[in-house]
Formats: structure tokens, C-alpha cells, sequence
């Protein structure tokens, strides 16, 4: 498959005139390797409707769902939506998404059908280059831990739930291992997980935050894509979080977004 590298190892933006609904099933199976080795996957000028974007989307695998959307949405998608009455967006602080579910996402899809004029990039950071950049010892520590993941307020008005304690919370390993690339990434993020389990509330804080902190701040691992119309971009949760940029109130920006189930989180080489 022929990309443009975003940055040398995050982020890829395959060549003008690849056409999604063309893929043969092989081309489908090279795309899920990409996300996989680079995190970031970018398709310009795509020709999809909500309709076709769910096709396609089977094609990568079994798709979480919602129940909150109009008749006209398909059950698969999200909307995301923001425009001159939106006080706040979705996902606009470093997530990987929904890691609260027991059995995690794999790949995320986006298209975006509205963007402002300047400004709504999605930025996205790689957890395998944050977990290699850190000390042995200190990679030692995390893969002897695990985090609870409890679903948020935020999450309440796109899964039809009426109350937090109906959405589920999952214990997960604070680093995991690709299922296709065998890579360790850091999968602990500041939307979803509460605590380290077996820490102190103090240890588990002090070391979420030094965490966060470390995505949040090392820009070398980060990448960010300016969207157009017609673009589409698929993540790996497993490799990377994203954070959506709100910065073109009272400008309008309109996509949807569908989450390709994974499987439970694991590590494979624990202490
Ligand atoms: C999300 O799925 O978190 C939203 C990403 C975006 O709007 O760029």
C-alpha cells in the first residue's frame, strides 16, 4: 500500500486516487497492518454516505453501536458534531476510545462530511513510541499493573444508557500487546481509567498524572491531521490516543465516526 509518512514512524496518508470502496479483501487485511504499524491512517476525496461508510466498515470487523441515533443514522455511527450553539466537542482531551468495555475497539473510522475553515485538526499520540521512550526499570514497573476503566458522564448521551452505573467498567493491563505486530504500548488514558489498582489512591495519582503528562507533552511521538471534506481516517486504539481540537467556535464541523471491536487487552510478556 503506497503512503505519504506523516512523521517517520506515526501516521500514514495514502497516495491521491485510492478509493476505499474498491479495496479487494487482501487490500482490506494490508489496511488493518498499516493502522497497525503506523497508528494513523488518512484517505482523502473518499465518496462514501453513512450508508456505505457502515459497509466498508464491516469489512474490518464486527461494529459497536449506539441506540441514541435518528432514523436515518445507522445504529454503527456516531456523529460528531459541533457548531455555533456547541459550549464543548467530543473527545477533546487524550483518549483512546471506549476502554471501559470489556472487550476493547480495535480500529476507529471517521469521515468527515463538514469542516470549518481553519482549525478541528484531531491529533493523535503513539503509545508504543511513549512506552519505548521510557526507562526499563520504570516499563518494568507498568507491566506488572492494570487500571480500571469506568465509563464517564460524557459517555451517557451516545451509548442510551440512562444512568453511569448501566455502562460497564473493565480492568485492563496499563500495557498491552498488538495482536498483529507483537508491540508493547502504553494503554492507560485520562478519559476513562479512574485508578491503578494496585497502588495507593496517592502512588495511582501521582503516577496517572506523570503518565499523561508524558502523552500529552512529547510532541515528537505526536502527529496531527488537517481535515477536508471527504477525508477519512481510521486509528488504532490499541497503538495510539487522539484529542479533537475545538478551537473554530462558532464555526461548524460535522462527521461520523464508527468503532470496530477488538478483543480484551493483553499483555503478553507480564512480569
Ligand atoms: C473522537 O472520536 O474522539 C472524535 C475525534 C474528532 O472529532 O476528531
Amino acid at each position: 500500500m503506497q503512503y505519504l509518512a506523516i512523521t517517520p514512524k506515526l501516521g500514514a496518508e495514502l497516495e491521491p486516487g485510492t478509493e476505499l470502496t474498491s479495496f479487494s479483501d487482501a487490500e482490506i487485511e494490508e489496511l488493518k497492518l498499516l493502522a497497525a504499524e503506523r497508528g494513523v491512517v488518512v484517505a482523502r476525496d473518499q465518496t462514501m454516505d453513512v450508508h456505505s461508510q457502515v459497509g466498508f466498515g464491516r469489512r474490518l470487523g464486527a461494529l459497536m453501536e449506539t441506540t441514541v441515533n435518528p432514523p436515518e443514522i445507522p445504529d454503527e455511527l456516531i456523529v460528531i458534531k459541533a457548531g455555533p450553539k456547541s459550549k464543548s466537542a467530543a473527545g477533546t482531551a487524550w483518549h483512546s476510545d471506549v476502554t471501559s468495555e470489556a472487550v476493547t475497539p480495535g480500529l476507529s473510522m471517521l469521515r468527515m462530511e463538514q469542516v470549518p475553515d481553519s482549525g478541528g485538526d484531531t491529533l493523535f499520540a503513539d503509545m508504543v513510541q511513549a512506552f519505548d521512550a521510557l526507562s526499563p526499570p520504570f516499563q518494568a514497573l507498568l507491566k506488572g499493573l492494570t487500571a480500571r476503566h469506568d465509563s464517564r458522564g460524557h459517555y451517557l448521551y451516545r451509548s442510551g444508557a440512562k444512568r453511569l452505573d448501566e455502562l460497564p467498567s473493565s480492568n485492563h493491563p496499563v500495557v498491552r500487546t498488538h495482536p498483529l505486530t507483537g508491540r508493547d504500548a502504553l494503554y492507560v488514558n485520562a478519559a476513562f481509567v479512574s485508578c491503578i489498582n494496585e497502588l495507593s489512591k496517592t502512588e495511582s495519582a501521582s503516577l496517572l498524572a506523570m503518565l499523561y503528562d508524558h502523552v500529552a507533552y512529547s510532541v515528537s511521538f505526536q502527529c496531527r491531521v488537517r481535515w477536508a471534506p471527504n477525508t477519512v481516517v481510521f486509528w488504532d486504539n490499541r497503538v495510539v490516543q487522539h484529542h479533537a481540537a475545538f478551537d473554530y467556535y462558532p464555526d461548524a464541523r460535522l462527521g461520523y465516526r464508527l468503532t470496530v471491536v477488538g478483543e480484551a487487552p493483553t499483555l503478553a510478556t507480564a512480569n
